[in-house]
């Protein structure tokens, strides 16, 4: 049987809404007036709790600070125009979240609190979904050990929590892309398929100089040879070769999104044909060149569909043909806002209505 949660709510005494400029919400900036925090202790999760957006006392101390016991996930509530509020495919998350914690030695949260946090939240903060087209309400659960602890060894506490902020567009143009040669995100073994913190702690870097060379992003390679595609930035990387939608297989390198999973179902509905498997940078590239290859682009809940304009290998730039009128992006797109936005039927049930 599923188990309620006991959730204290705290309301915040006055709202920040006004004075946001919904017109203008750039990626991770805006808080809304609430977040949940629960903690765990003594082998079980509790003090669920809902109060007002702010700062939190915690030990210098904590465990997480010091060898990134810390984990997080992102998912996106959707306002649809009779006013319903749908959140994508929570349990994906949940479930997600579960394979995080179990490879960082952290406790599993139950799916069902998971999704009953994320359902009391956005209740609370509905008048935050915006109502714009392609501006959602992100939500980012996490957790993180707060153990005082500085030996190096599992924490016994942790806290979950989830904040929300109101985001338009993560990218607003089509990517100049290189291929990452020399350093990597995820090695066999490692934690890659996890949404460890320090996953992306380790990928500025190599981001932060590919910005200063010029490019919006990077696809990264595997470890040992770089001479497979992976991911891009914090994104699936898909593309359309032979009308045929190729992707990287899912492996402990990479992060199996639920854009990615998603975009296939839909794919194989269209009737197109799907191959999962290695991808190597030569043929993707070769692809491009020949015209064989129409859309290259990134997936996941962030970037939505991200595509890319150009991918530049060992100083050759190899450009895709016109974003704008790529047939399979726009459509792919397009097919996922409908369902996302209650423009047509949810027949998959991947809205879960709040
Ligand atoms: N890969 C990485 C490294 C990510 O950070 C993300 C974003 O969450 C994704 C892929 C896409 O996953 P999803 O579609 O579940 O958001
Ligand atoms: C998401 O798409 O939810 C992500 O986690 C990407 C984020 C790191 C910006």
């Amino acid at each position: 049987m599923t188990e309620t949660l006991n959730i204290k709510v705290t309301k915040a005494t006055s709202s920040k809404l006004a004075g946001v400029d919904f017109d203008n919400l750039p990626f991770g900036k805006t808080f809304s007036d609430h977040m949940l925090t629960a903690d765990y202790a003594d082998g079980e999760w509790k003090n669920f709790e809902i109060l007002p957006f702010g700062d939190i006392g915690l030990s210098p101390a904590i465990s997480a600070l010091h060898y990134g016991q810390a984990f997080f996930e992102g998912l996106k509530a959707y306002k649809h125009a009779d006013g319903k509020i749908s959140v994508f495919r929570p349990e994906k998350n949940a479930a997600r979240f579960n394979k995080s914690a179990e490879r960082l030695c952290m406790p599993a949260l139950p799916e069902e609190f998971f999704i009953q946090s994320i359902a009391a939240i956005v209740d609370m903060d509905r008048n935050w979904v915006p109502t714009k087209e392609n501006y959602t309400l992100y939500i980012r659960p996490f957790m993180f050990a707060t153990d005082p602890y500085l030996g190096v060894a599992p924490s016994s506490t942790y806290k979950f929590m989830v904040l929300l902020g109101p985001t338009g567009p993560y990218f607003s143009k089509n990517l100049k892309v290189k291929i990452e040669t020399e350093y990597t995100r995820a090695s066999e073994g490692g934690f890659g398929f996890a949404k460890a913190a320090g996953n992306y702690g380790g990928s500025m870097l190599p981001a932060k100089k590919a910005m200063e060379q010029g490019f919006d992003q990077l696809i990264w390679t595997d470890a040992k040879t770089h001479e497979y595609v992976e991911e891009m930035g914090a994104a699936n990387v898909m593309f359309v070769i032979d009308g045929k939608l190729v992707t990287p297989s899912t492996r402990d390198t990479i992060l199996n999104g639920v854009t990615r999973e998603s975009i296939i179902q839909l794919a194989k509905d269209f009737g197109m044909e799907v191959e999962e498997r290695r991808v190597s940078v030569k043929e993707v590239l070769e692809a491009i060149a020949n015209g064989a290859c129409t859309d290259a682009f990134g997936a996941g809940t962030a970037a939505t569909i991200a595509q890319v304009a150009e991918i530049v290998h060992e100083g050759k730039t190899y450009t895709l043909p016109n974003p704008s009128e790529s047939v399979f992006a726009v459509k792919m797109r397009k097919a996922l806002d409908d369902i996302k936005y209650g423009r047509v039927e949810d027949v998959k049930g991947w809205n879960f209505v709040v």
